[in-house]
C-alpha cells in the first residue's frame, strides 16, 4: 500500500484511483463506496476492516472484477481494468484472482480434488496430468492430500476452508481475496485458517486481501485499510509489532503508532 509517508518501494499489484460505488435498491440510492483511492503493493497480507455494511464486500467484489465501480479506475497488475468487456473480465478473473469465501462454496457433488481442480478447467492449455499435479501439490500445502477423494459434507469447516484455498490458489493467481473467511469457524480453526493463509503469502509471496471485523484477524495482517461508511479512515503498515497508522490521501489527520496487542 503506497501513501504519503510509506513510499512506494514494490509494485502496487492493484492500484484504486477514486474508486465510488453507488447502488440503486427499490429507488433508494446506497453510496457504498466514495472516492476510494488506494495502492496495494504486491506481496502484502492485508485486512480490510471496518464495520457490517462499510463497503468492504463492495470494495473486494470490485477488485475482483465480479463487479464495476460507478466512477473512477482499478488497475490489476498496472491494466486498466475498467474499459474490459464482461468476457475479458472474467479470463482475466479466471487467470488471477482467487476467491475464498466466507461460506466455502465448494460444490457439493464434487471431490476436494475435483473442487480444486474446477478453476483449472478454464485454462485450456494445462493438461490433465498438469492438473492432477497441480491439485496434489495445492492440497499438500493446505494439509489435505488424505482427504482428496473426500466430498465437502464428509469435511469439517476448517477442512472446507482449506480446500476452498486451495482451489483459490490452484490457478496460481496474482491476488487471492476473501471475503470473512474466518466467519463461520471457531476461534481457533479460524486462527488455524490465518496461520495458513500467511503461511503460504510468505512461501509463495501470492497477495492475499481479505475483509474481517474480527480484530484478532485483522491483528495478522501486514497491512490495514479501515473503511467507514463507504469512506477510507486509516491505513495501517506494520513494522514488527508496531503499526503504523495514516490517513488517507486527502484526508487530515496526524500519524500515529500502536504495539501490537
Ligand atoms: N447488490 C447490492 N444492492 C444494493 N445495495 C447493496 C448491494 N450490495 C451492498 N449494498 C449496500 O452497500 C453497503 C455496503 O455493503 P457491503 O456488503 O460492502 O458491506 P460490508 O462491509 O461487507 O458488510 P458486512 O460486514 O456486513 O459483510 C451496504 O449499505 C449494503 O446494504
Ligand atoms: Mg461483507
Amino acid at each position: 500500500m503506497r501513501n504519503g509517508a510509506a513510499g512506494g518501494r514494490r509494485l502496487s499489484v492493484v492500484r484504486i484511483e477514486h474508486v465510488s460505488k453507488r447502488y440503486v435498491l427499490g429507488g433508494q440510492e446506497v453510496h457504498a463506496l466514495k472516492d476510494i483511492t488506494l495502492d496495494i503493493e504486491d506481496g502484502v497480507f492485508l485486512a480490510i476492516a471496518g464495520p457490517s455494511g462499510s463497503g468492504k464486500s463492495t470494495l473486494l467484489n470490485l477488485i475482483g472484477c465480479i463487479d464495476t465501480p460507478s466512477s473512477g479506475k482499478i488497475f490489476l497488475s498496472g491494466q486498466d481494468v475498467s474499459d474490459k468487456t464482461p468476457d475479458q473480465l472474467a479470463s482475466l478473473r479466471a487467470r488471477s484472482i482467487g476467491f475464498i469465501f466466507q461460506t466455502f462454496n465448494l460444490l457439493p457433488v464434487l471431490t476436494a480434488a475435483e473442487n480444486v481442480e474446477y478453476p483449472l478447467l478454464q485454462l485450456l492449455h494445462m493438461d490433465a496430468e498438469e492438473r492432477r499435479e497441480r491439485v496434489h501439490y495445492f492440497l499438500k500445502i493446505v494439509g489435505l492430500a488424505e482427504k482428496m477423494r473426500h466430498r465437502p459434507n464428509e469435511l469439517s469447516g476448517g477442512q472446507r476452508q482449506r480446500v476452498a484455498i486451495a482451489r483459490a490458489l490452484a490457478i496460481e493467481p496474482a491476488i487471492v481475496l476473501a471475503d470473512e473467511p474466518t466467519a463461520n469457524l471457531d476461534r481457533k480453526t479460524g486462527d488455524a485458517i490465518i496461520e495458513l493463509m500467511k503461511d503460504i503469502n510468505r512461501r509463495l509471496k501470492t497477495t492475499f486481501i481479505f475483509s474481517t471485523h474480527d480484530q484478532r484477524v485483522m491483528s495478522a495482517a501486514d497491512r490495514q485499510v479501515r473503511i467507514e461508511d463507504g469512506s477510507l479512515r486509516m491505513l495501517g503498515v506494520r513494522t514488527g509489532e508496531e503499526w503504523k497508522w495514516v490517513a488517507p490521501p486527502g484526508r487530515r489527520s496526524g500519524a500515529k503508532r500502536e504495539t501490537v496487542q
